[in-house]
């Protein structure tokens, strides 16, 4: 039987409705179209702490605090695919995510490459492509292929919620530029099972 790809998906957000979430559900359906499995976790109101630089790991294996990150390092070393998603918080990736990001990818020594991944990040103005080239350096410091598209997924909220989403039914819709780029991303995250990755 064929192996299902699974893609673990981490929101920054303290949102649970949020654009970032919103981002998710529309990746979501094309993953649900492709039989792909996903679990995505909402991090942004979890009391995660950065790396000291202790160094435990090296010898454990294991982060030494005790929060989700070693949850996280169990199902991150289960997926194929990796997608990260931030809000925009003073132009950078918000602050909880990037102290998961730093202790699960520093914590991990199980080999990450050609394992695929994809960030997503919001923002009410600014900042978008320095929050998602904070995301993109998990992946090009890993041996993760990164998913590519035309255009970064990177949106505005306003055209998300309150605008664009009530009227939004189909996908790749008039009207929905930014968001249209994230279903590229999880049919790349799609072709990339398809080819064997
Ligand atoms: C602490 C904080 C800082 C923010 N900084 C920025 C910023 O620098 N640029 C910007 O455009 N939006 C900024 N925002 C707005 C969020 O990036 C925006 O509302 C985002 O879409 C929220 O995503 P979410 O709904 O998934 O949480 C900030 C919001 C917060 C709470």
């Amino acid at each position: 039987m064929e192996k299902k790809l699974k893609v673990l998906m981490l929101n920054g957000s303290t949102r649970e409705n949020g654009n970032i979430a919103l981002a998710f559900r529309e990746m979501q359906r094309v993953f649900d179209e492709s039989g792909v499995e996903y679990e995505s976790i909402l991090l942004g109101r979890q009391a995660i702490r950065g790396c000291v630089a202790c160094e435990t790991c090296r010898k454990t294996g294991r982060c030494v605090f005790s929060d989700i990150v070693n949850d996280l390092a169990v199902r991150f070393e289960a997926s194929d695919g990796l997608v990260i998603g931030s809000p925009v918080y003073y132009g950078s990736a918000n602050g909880t995510l990037m102290s998961a990001l730093q202790r699960l990818f520093y914590s991990t020594s199980f080999d990450k490459s050609m394992k695929v991944g994809a960030s997503v990040v919001s923002a009410r103005r600014s900042g978008c492509t320095a929050a998602f080239d904070e995301l993109n350096k998990f992946f090009t410091l890993s041996d993760i292929v990164i998913c590519s598209a035309s255009v970064p997924p990177v949106f505005l909220p306003r055209r998300l919620t309150d605008t664009v989403r009530p009227k939004y039914n189909g996908r790749r819709k008039k009207g929905f530029p930014f968001a249209a780029e994230v279903f590229d991303y999880a049919d790349h995250i799609c072709a990339a099972r398809r080819a064997g990755l």
